[in-house]
């Protein structure tokens, strides 16, 4: 069923210099990030700012698709129209985020489990009368002292198994996003490590639960040392440890990785992704972006809650996607920040 769709949405959401634009905040997260520009998180400053993100123009060229939130996808702009409408008119596919939050694992200390198995198959069939062809589901794998352990690697990788394989029945794209947390002072060769045991364990999972990984997207953490990690690797040895890992674990017939920012500044995740893909190597998938923060930041540092500073935030956003399109290419370059400040 549906192998079509699938194999066409999967196409589209990881086509050349193209990325997604993660706007899928749940209500504590965009809490955070209105708190860092002194704006309360009402029902109505969360619609204006989704608003200014789904309406900005020309987008579609380097942004393939946006994963909205669950009150994201029922809201419309100020005259009316649904952000799913806007979104098809523009070009860009609606995606869906559908877990619904990390959660304590019993019995793991410091571990965390992702919920939202329950109802997913109804809860899917509505999201796709909204109109959204694809789906999110975030894993959080937490490094610290004997952390993580196998079975919290494998209660994650098995429940994003069983929402991947009821998309695929709903014909929506599940995009997997097993993220490896940059909290901590471990060391980059660590993360590498836990990287790979969870891509082995989600992939084998995905195996076994008879997901189609051609009509899978696959939203990796880069391999980075903790962000408290007195040795920081540079972009060169990121790029390369990030590939080698994907290398391993990652089957070929995948259509392709996306990567998350994870609090990365957005010129290290753009230079990150770029590093990546200007080595030239042939590699099986597309390597492309799906970043929050890194693609939101200077829209809302410019935005600031206020309707007059609508046009120059979508501005931020459009130079910020277009620079991690070039990345896709491997053909960003650090002078190509300044020249968007003076354009
Ligand atoms: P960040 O790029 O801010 O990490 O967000 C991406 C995302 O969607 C995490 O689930």
């Amino acid at each position: 069923m549906f192998e079509r769709e699938l194999a066409t949405t999967a196409a589209a959401m990881v086509a050349p210099g193209k990325g997604i634009l993660a706007i899928d905040e749940s209500g504590g997260t965009i809490k955070k990030r209105f708190d860092s520009i002194k704006l309360e998180s009402t029902v109505e400053n969360r619609r204006a700012y989704r608003d200014l993100l789904i309406t900005a123009k020309d987008l579609s060229q380097f942004i393939s698709g946006m994963i909205l939130y669950d009150e994201t996808i029922k809201q419309a702009t100020r005259d009316g129209t649904p952000f799913p409408e806007v979104l098809k008119k523009n070009g860009i596919l609606a995606g869906i985020k559908v877990d619904t939050g990390a959660k304590d694992l019993a019995g793991a200390p410091g571990e965390k489990v992702t919920e939202g198995l329950d109802g997913l198959r109804e809860r899917l069939a509505g999201y796709k009368k909204m109109g959204a062809t694809f789906a999110k589901w975030r894993a959080v794998i937490t490094i610290g002292k004997d952390i993580p352990g196998d079975y919290c690697i494998a209660a994650n990788a098995h429940a994003l198994a069983r929402y991947a394989a009821l998309c695929q029945e709903a014909g929506i794209v599940p995009i997997v996003e097993p993220e490896v947390l940059m909290d901590g002072n471990h060391t980059l060769e660590r993360c590498f490590d836990v990287t790979e045991n969870t891509l082995r364990a989600l992939f084998h999972e995905l195996g076994a639960q008879r997901v189609r990984i051609e009509h899978t997207i696959l939203k990796a953490s880069m391999v980075v040392a903790g962000k408290d990690c007195p040795q920081q690797a540079d972009v060169r040895q990121v790029a390369a440890a990030t590939i080698q890992c994907l290398k391993r674990t990652v089957p070929a017939a995948l259509p392709g990785i996306v990567f998350l920012s994870g609090g990365q500044s957005d010129e290290l995740a753009t230079a990150h992704l770029n590093a990546m893909n200007a080595t030239g190597a042939a590699l099986p998938w597309p390597l492309s972006f799906s970043y929050g923060r890194a693609l939101q930041a200077p829209a809302l540092k410019t935005w600031k809650g206020q309707a007059a500073n609508v046009a120059a935030a979508q501005k931020a956003l459009h130079h910020r996607s277009k620079l991690n399109s070039a990345a896709c290419f491997g053909r960003y370059k650090p002078e190509m920040e300044k020249e968007a400040l003076a354009a």
